[in-house]
């Protein structure tokens, strides 16, 4: 491997010059092996969005362009799989399936839904066997005696899995309340406490519940009718979706996303969106779907928000591919577009969007907050339990595994009765959630053996970056959007250093020096109403009542929401009912209860965290002859990388003035 052995090269010249200040010479002889290693990094790049994207377009010569590993494999069977069972008689796609678990009501078909998927994944004894022990082998190769340790590295963020589990215990209670009002609104007071099956949360791994939310819903409850009916009004799905989440940046005095990105995306495809980079300045391109739901809505803002980070930091690195690329796992990569999704839903900017007029929030702004809280904690909190068990989980296998006899303990064992020390068993334990052991295998962080230490961290801290402006607001009813907007410098300046420094560097700066690491309070704080609310709704002895409600008197020309006009479903192989919208009879407020039957469901909500969204970094992948020879490989090279990077930022100081200056021009220029 050329790379490799350019990246010993400089790996040894660190060690060597490890002792001495380093001469022009050396800077010099160092800046051409960097030169080397980013030929390599483009060349490989290219190849590798290459293949990515024939893989994901569903091109023929996708799968043939790579050598094909076990993941992209597995990925790919379960992206193009067409024979899932939609409930109907006949087969369908997992777009198609997505649709159809949002709408299916009947239990035992939303179980064989489910099953059909499980079908699809990968065996968890190859798994097992073949690609999990790899993570031990790349561990000690890069000099770490256990995973947990090498993990820690890659996230950048010293005792990152301790501090994940100290937060945790924090979000817990707020997580397991979620859960008891889900079973007693969906099963009764029975079920409370108990695991709910994930197929009955209409989802395949159980990490998103929007699909339920029509039945979770407030009494109080017409911002979600307004919004969903808007939605499907102007029709914010597909591109659509995009361009308003790219006017929302430019609300928050930032340019715009470069119009070529839309150009060559694709937008007839499954979601949620796969970003993909050929790492080089003006070329990312989006792999999405044009349904119109909330989910779908809120993810093109955390897609938008990533392509502004790359192009931001791609504009400052001189693009230097070890800075932009590198693998590493960034939690601040993760929170400044996640903080864009919690945008996505703030009241001003929905005012903006045409999708809630403000003046509404002169009414019972706490009704109202509380729904958009309910919003974003069904895909985020089971998320969040999701990522934080497949952590501590593998973590456990791993341990299991920390020997050859114990490898073929686990081996001979555990796995004939029953899988990954029982994946299930622990979701249970874990998440009071129902799975199959095989449901493990339906992420593709998991099959492509990478950490998500960046993903957890990323979902706590993009909390911090929101509760760090909207505490300097003068009051809760002030514009948030116009706030950030002009206070946006430490988002840019953070943005701009791209994976130049470790993350957690710039926490401080970035949340205006408020924190200088990850506090659970900031996701505490943001669900306030929403755990109040969860509060009196579990406690029988609180009497509900609602005597603070008041009736709104609204004179603005309303949208009238009945008339939705059905827009062309020409490409859409299973249209979306029209009846579904006409027959929710959008109320203003007084009658607020949805009914959740299955003819009058409004939710076309598929934000099922899509297990195929294998390349939404994209950069993970090299093309390698032997398929757990990639994983294996990359990892290795990943730490060497963090090496150069260091190297790198030596001669990078130089260059800060030149960024600073820089960034002073351009918020001069959009200023
Ligand atoms: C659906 O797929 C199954 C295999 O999973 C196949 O046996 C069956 O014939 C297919 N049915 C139709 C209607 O295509
Ligand atoms: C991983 O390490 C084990 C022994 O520790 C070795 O047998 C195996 O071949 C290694 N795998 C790879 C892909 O290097
Ligand atoms: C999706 O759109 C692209 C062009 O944007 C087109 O070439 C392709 O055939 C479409 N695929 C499907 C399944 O409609
Ligand atoms: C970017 O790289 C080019 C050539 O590699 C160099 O001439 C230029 O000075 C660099 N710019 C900065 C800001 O470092
Ligand atoms: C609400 O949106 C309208 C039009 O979209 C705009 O004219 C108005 O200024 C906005 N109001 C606030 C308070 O942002
Ligand atoms: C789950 O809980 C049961 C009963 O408390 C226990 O026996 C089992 O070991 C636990 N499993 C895991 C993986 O934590
Ligand atoms: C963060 O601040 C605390 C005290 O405010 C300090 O003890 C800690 O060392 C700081 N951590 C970092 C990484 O700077």
């Amino acid at each position: 491997m050329k790379a490799t052995f350019t990246l010993l090269c400089i790996y040894f010249y660190a060690l060597l010059s490890s002792g001495r200040t380093s001469s022009d010479d050396d800077r010099r002889w160092l800046s051409s092996l960097i030169e080397l290693v980013e030929l390599d990094y483009e060349d490989h790049c290219e190849q590798r969005a290459t293949a990515t994207w024939s893989e994901l377009t569903g091109s023929s010569k996708g799968l043939s362009l790579k050598l094909v590993s076990f993941g992209d494999t597995a990925m790919n069977k379960l992206r193009f799989a067409t024979d899932y069972d939609c409930g109907t008689s006949t087969n369908c796609t997992l777009r198609e399936l997505h649709n159809s678990l949002a709408k299916q009501h009947d239990e035992a078909t939303l179980r064989r839904m489910k099953e059909s998927w499980e079908k699809k994944l990968p065996n968890l004894n190859d798994y097992l066997v073949q690609i999990l022990p790899l993570l031990r082998n790349a561990s000690k190769e890069n000099s770490y005696s256990t995973v947990e340790e090498y993990w820690n590295s890659l996230g950048e963020y010293e005792g990152a899995i301790l501090k994940a589990r100290e937060i945790w215990d924090r979000v817990k209670p707020l997580y397991e309340k979620l859960h008891k009002y889900v079973a007693l609104r969906l099963k009764g007071t029975d079920a409370v406490g108990k695991p709910l099956p994930v197929y009955l949360l209409r989802s395949l791994t159980g990490d998103d519940w929007s699909n339920v939310i029509e039945s979770l819903l407030p009494k109080h409850a017409d911002i979600y009718q307004k919004v969903y009916a808007n939605l499907q009004l102007k029709d914010l799905g597909g591109l659509n979706a995009f361009h308003e989440a790219s006017k929302l940046l430019e609300d928050l005095n930032m340019p715009a996303v470069e119009p070529y990105t839309w150009d060559k995306s694709i937008f007839n495809s499954s979601c949620p969106p796969v970003l993909v980079d050929w790492c080089k300045p003006n070329k990312l391109r989006v792999v999405s779907c044009k349904d119109v739901t909330i989910s779908n809505y809120i993810d093109a803002h955390d897609v938008v928000m990533k392509i502004k980070y790359k192009e931001i930091a791609a504009l400052h690195s001189n693009n230097t591919y070890t800075l932009r690329e590198a693998n590493r796992y960034s939690a601040i990569y993760e929170a400044i577009p996640g903080f864009a999704s919690l945008l996505a839903l703030n009241p001003h900017a929905l005012n903006r969007s045409g999708l809630y007029p403000i003046e509404r929030f002169n009414y019972n702004p706490n009704y109202h907050r509380l729904v958009l809280q309910l919003i974003t904690a069904l895909r985020d909190l089971p998320r969040q339990v999701l990522i934080r068990s497949f952590k501590t989980c593998v973590m456990l296998n791993f341990f299991m595994a920390a020997d050859e006899w114990r490898l073929q303990y686990l081996k001979e064992t555990v796995m004939s009765s029953g899988g990954v020390s029982g994946w299930s068993d622990f979701r249970r334990n874990f998440s009071l959630l129902e799975t199959s052991d095989a449901d493990i295998l339906g992420h593709s962080y998991i099959v492509h053996n990478k950490p998500l230490i960046g993903k957890f961290m990323g979902l706590i801290l993009k909390y911090q970056i929101y509760q760090s402006f909207a505490e300097e607001l003068i009051s809760d009813e002030s514009d948030l959007i116009k706030h950030i907007s002009e206070n946006n410098d430490r988002l840019l300046f953070t943005m701009s250093q791209g994976y130049g420094s470790n993350w957690p560097e710039m926490v401080s700066d970035l949340l205006a020096k408020r924190e200088n690491g990850l506090e659970y309070t900031g996701l505490t704080d943001y669900y306030r109403l929403l755990d109040e609310y969860l509060d009196n709704q579990l406690d029988p002895s609180v009497e509900i009542t609602d005597s603070d409600y008041v009736e709104p008197i609204i004179t603005e020309p309303e949208v009238v929401d009945n008339e939705i006009p059905v827009k062309s479903e020409t490409l859409d192989e299973k249209p979306k009912t029209h009846e579904d919208i006409n027959e929710n009879v959008i109320d203003t407020g007084d009658e607020g209860i949805v009914k959740a039957g299955g003819e009058t469901s409004t939710v076309g909500v598929l934000e099922i965290k899509n297990p195929v969204a294998s390349g939404d970094q994209g950069k993970g992948e090299i093309n390698v002859k032997e398929a757990s020879y990639n994983a294996y490989w990359w990892i290795g090279v990943g730490v060497a990388v963090a090496i150069v990077v260091l190297l790198i930022a030596i001669i990078t100081r130089k260059r800060q003035n030149h960024k600073k200056q820089l960034d002073r021009q351009r918020r001069e220029t959009h200023a």
